[in-house]
């Protein structure tokens, strides 16, 4: 079938009328695809999902101004990509399609949005739930894919799910990285080639605190900090392990399930990874 593309929700709407008898399969992005978000494509697809891409930038989920500005949009490219991965429907809104003028209600989650990427970023988590239940009420997915690449994310959006009784299934997808072990990213592609270098030490440094079992929390950060720095990384805005089920801070390295998480600054482009450390 032939990819289509909806500009606008009127679109939208009309095209999904004629798929009533399909199964939804949502991938929402910023676009700036990449191999990240090819994976949750494909396994919508692989999944016999009616497969529905959308391509947003959302602003109400950046701080500061010119990180969106900045943010690298690649929309002629991306089209490309979805059409040759057989995308159902690539839903491309304008920001006055999704908070026209007056729009003015929120969705916010109160626990888990305070901590890691919510800390300095004090709307983030705001602007992406508002965003997501909005896509989910306008496209009405069985199921939508995320990716564990942005950890805190996922469980915020799944206990939106539980607390407001929605019936998505959220289904998560393993991060994907390149043979350095760096994540792929959108913002890896605003890195010079010197900082993509220094970006590809930061996973196998995050890897050291696996091997560490006796040693306080505290400690390992430490060790992990410092080895970080000998690398050249040294704006860490938070490095944390923490329960992967509730985010709750570890106490011992001993614990079950726990993960570490890092937001890092290389040269001015902010990235953020998490590993499964036990
Ligand atoms: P974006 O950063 O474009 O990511 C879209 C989806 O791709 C998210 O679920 C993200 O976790 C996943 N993803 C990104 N990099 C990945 C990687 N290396 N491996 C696996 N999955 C990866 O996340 C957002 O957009 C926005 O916040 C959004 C949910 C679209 C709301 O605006």
């Amino acid at each position: 079938m032939k990819t289509v593309i909806a500009r606008n929700i009127k679109s939208l709407r009309i095209l999904l009328d004629k798929e009533k008898k399909n199964k939804i399969g949502l991938v929402p992005t910023m676009g700036g695809l990449h191999e990240g978000h090819i994976s949750l494509i494909k396994k919508s697809k692989s999944l016999n999902y009616f497969t529905v891409v959308t391509i947003f930038l959302n602003p109400k989920q950046f701080d500061h101004k010119t990180d969106f500005l900045k943010y690298p949009a690649t929309e002629k490219k991306d089209i490309t990509l979805l059409k040759k991965l057989y995308v159902n429907i690539i839903f491309i809104p304008r920001a006055e399609e999704i908070y026209p003028k007056k729009f003015n209600t929120y969705i916010t989650e109160n626990l888990l949005s305070k901590i890691l990427c919510g800390r300095k970023r004090k709307n983030h988590f705001t602007g992406v739930l508002t965003v997501v239940l909005k896509l989910f009420m306008l496209i009405k997915p069985e199921a939508a894919f995320f990716g564990e690449k942005d950890y805190q994310q996922l469980l915020i959006i799944k206990k939106m799910i539980k607390d407001l009784n929605s019936e998505v299934k959220i289904l998560e997808c393993k991060t994907i990285r390149d043979k350095y072990g760096l994540a792929y990213s959108s913002r890896n592609n605003l890195l010079n080639s010197k900082n993509l270098a220094t970006a590809r030490k930061l996973n196998y440094n995050l890897k050291k605190s696996i091997k560490i079992k006796n040693k306080p929390v505290q400690q390992v950060i430490s060790f992990i900090k410092q080895e970080l720095k000998k690398e050249g990384i040294k704006q860490v805005e938070y490095l944390e392990i923490r329960e992967d089920k509730n985010l709750v801070e570890a106490k011992r390295m001993n614990q079950n399930n726990l993960r570490i998480f890092i937001a890092v600054k290389i040269g001015n482009v902010r990235l953020i990874d998490n590993i499964k450390i036990t």
